[in-house]
């Protein structure tokens, strides 16, 4: 019993299923693992973790039906022209404790690679490690994988001292679908060769330390539906024929230091519904106008890029998007009331740290789903269109300061005072709000105009008395 003591719960977890798959699997007759793949697995667990004696709990004559959780076999039949063989092969290899509902082998804070790994497991379809490597640095060793034709994926996250080039990680797998290199200290260029894994659906190489820029040979993947490579230092300019990959659903390239001007064949990525670019380095060409013709996209990220240039007034098809982030970016002129008229699903808007200039459209007061607003340090000017109601449910995702000329009614101030503190530094308007006429944004302006000429000029009576007062 010294034993169960010096182990956590998830030992006795591999006890109990021990004992449970061992009476099952009594009745059936199973080819047996082979002894190379039955070694190099109690070598490689071994490796990431030497406190839990491997061999003695999980016992090699029945090692594929009793494995460790994370430890995956199968079947296989081998025919040739005189019999057919059943045979049995590891295909899943799942290390690093992720929680008790996937209770993979745990590693420690001197887990290695054993390069077994890499050489005896020709039938591997997926590799995952988690939060592994976190102190001893380990690298990926210099070996041809045999599994280089099976691994359809290979998941690592968050193993920060898994150093390497990440081409001698990645080329090679011809079967792979799907690469979440997350978290990781790989670094060097993504390979050209990544351009030859055509069945790749996901390509997550985020948050390592990638350098160099996108090779053109990434256009290849027409079934890429995932494309992450954020947090990284790669630089240069978007490649066109980027706009290829017509199957994308999620784009991320943010926190790069990407150059030049974001590809117009970007419109061709119908099925595109998050696009994050921001905080790169992409020049002063606008707001791409590609993105209204996206008509899926649910969440654009374009902050702190100076694209400069006026909000383009082309929201009509994108009533789905639920997200904006357009703060940094040098934009100039007004915030269109269009845009909050067609953007009904709105949760998010950020157009922080612009020079956008007038009034915030009294057209904000309908959006039924946000949550944040973020309108600070522009010079936005006039009445804060918020209904108390909708002003407390943001509270403080409110953001309107570092805009001097923003006033508000004292009735907002009274109602929403308690989780309000960011509207603190903004005046009282001097004058209390008219309730109906007040519909001073140019978007209503401009349909009252179309509608009778004695409206068009009580408005304009109402603005002379409104601007009289600020
Ligand atoms: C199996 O078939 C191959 C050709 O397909 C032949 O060369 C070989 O002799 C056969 N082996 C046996 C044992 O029949
Ligand atoms: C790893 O560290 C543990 C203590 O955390 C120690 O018991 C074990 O022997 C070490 N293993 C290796 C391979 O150094
Ligand atoms: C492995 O990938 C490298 C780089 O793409 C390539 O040069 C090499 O020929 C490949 N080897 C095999 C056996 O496919
Ligand atoms: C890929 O994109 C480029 C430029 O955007 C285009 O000229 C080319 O025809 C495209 N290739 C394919 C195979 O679609
Ligand atoms: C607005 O500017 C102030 C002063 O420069 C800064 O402290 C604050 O963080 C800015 N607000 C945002 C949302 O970036
Ligand atoms: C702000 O306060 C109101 C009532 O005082 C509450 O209903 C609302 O949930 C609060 N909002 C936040 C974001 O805390």
């Amino acid at each position: 019993m010294a034993l169960f003591h010096s182990f956590s719960s998830f030992s006795l977890f591999f006890v109990f299923s021990t004992t449970l798959f061992s009476t099952f699997s009594i009745s059936y007759q199973q080819p047996i693992l082979n002894s190379v793949e039955q070694e190099s697995v109690y070598q490689v667990l071994h490796s990431i973790n030497s406190d839990i004696p491997w061999r003695s709990l999980f016992p090699s004559d029945d090692l594929c039906f009793s494995s460790p959780h994370g430890v995956v076999c199968d079947y296989f039949t081998e025919t040739s022209n005189v019999s057919s063989t059943e045979t049995v092969h590891i295909v899943e290899l799942n290390l690093g404790y992720v929680s008790d509902y996937t209770p993979n082998p745990p590693c420690t804070p001197n887990s290695t690679l054993s390069p077994l790994l890499f050489t005896s497991f020709k039938y591997l379809r997926k590799l995952f490690f988690y939060k592994c490597f976190t102190e001893t640095r380990v690298s990926v060793p210099d070996i041809l994988p045999s599994f280089g034709s099976s691994l359809e994926e290979l998941v690592f996250v968050d193993n920060p001292s898994l150093v390497g080039s990440i081409s001698e990680l990645l080329c090679n797998l011809t079967s792979l679908r799907r690469a979440v290199v997350t978290g990781n200290g790989f670094d060097g260029k993504i390979p050209n060769g990544v351009g030859g894994l055509l069945n790749l659906e996901e390509l997550t190489l985020s948050r390592n330390g990638l350098s160099g820029g996108i090779p053109l040979s990434l256009s290849k993947l027409k079934n890429l539906k995932v494309l992450d490579l954020s947090h990284n230092y790669l630089e240069g300019n978007v490649p066109e024929p980027m706009g290829n990959l017509s199957e994308l659903l999620k784009l991320d390239v943010s926190y790069n230091g990407f150059t030049g001007k974001i590809p117009e064949s970007f419109k061709a990525m119908k099925k595109l519904e998050f696009l994050d670019m921001s905080f790169n380095r992409f020049g002063n060409f606008g707001v791409p106008l590609f993105l209204s013709e996206m008509p899926r996209l649910r969440e654009v990220y374009l902050s702190g890029n100076r694209l400069g240039g006026q909000i383009p007034d082309f929201w009509n098809e994108l009533g789905g998007v639920t997200g904006i982030g357009f703060s940094d970016m040098g934009l100039i002129g007004n915030i269109p009331a269009s845009m909050v008229v067609h953007l009904r699903s709105l949760c998010y808007l950020g157009l922080d740290n612009n020079k956008l200039e007038g009034t915030i459209p009294e057209e904000f007061g309908l959006l039924e789903f946000i949550n944040e607003i973020n309108l600070e340090n522009n010079s936005l000017s006039g009445r804060v269109p918020f209904s108390a109601k909708l002003s407390s449910k943001m509270g403080h995702k409110l953001k309107l300061g570092g805009n001097p000329g923003l006033c508000f009614d004292e009735s907002l101030m009274r109602r929403s005072a308690k989780n309000m503190s960011n509207l603190g530094q903004l005046k009282l308007c001097k004058k209390p709000h008219l309730p109906n006429p007040a519909q001073a944004s140019s978007y209503s302006l401009a349909k009252a105009q179309a509608q009778t000429p004695s409206m068009f000029m009580f408005v304009g009576l109402f603005f002379f008395v409104l601007n009289f007062h600020y």
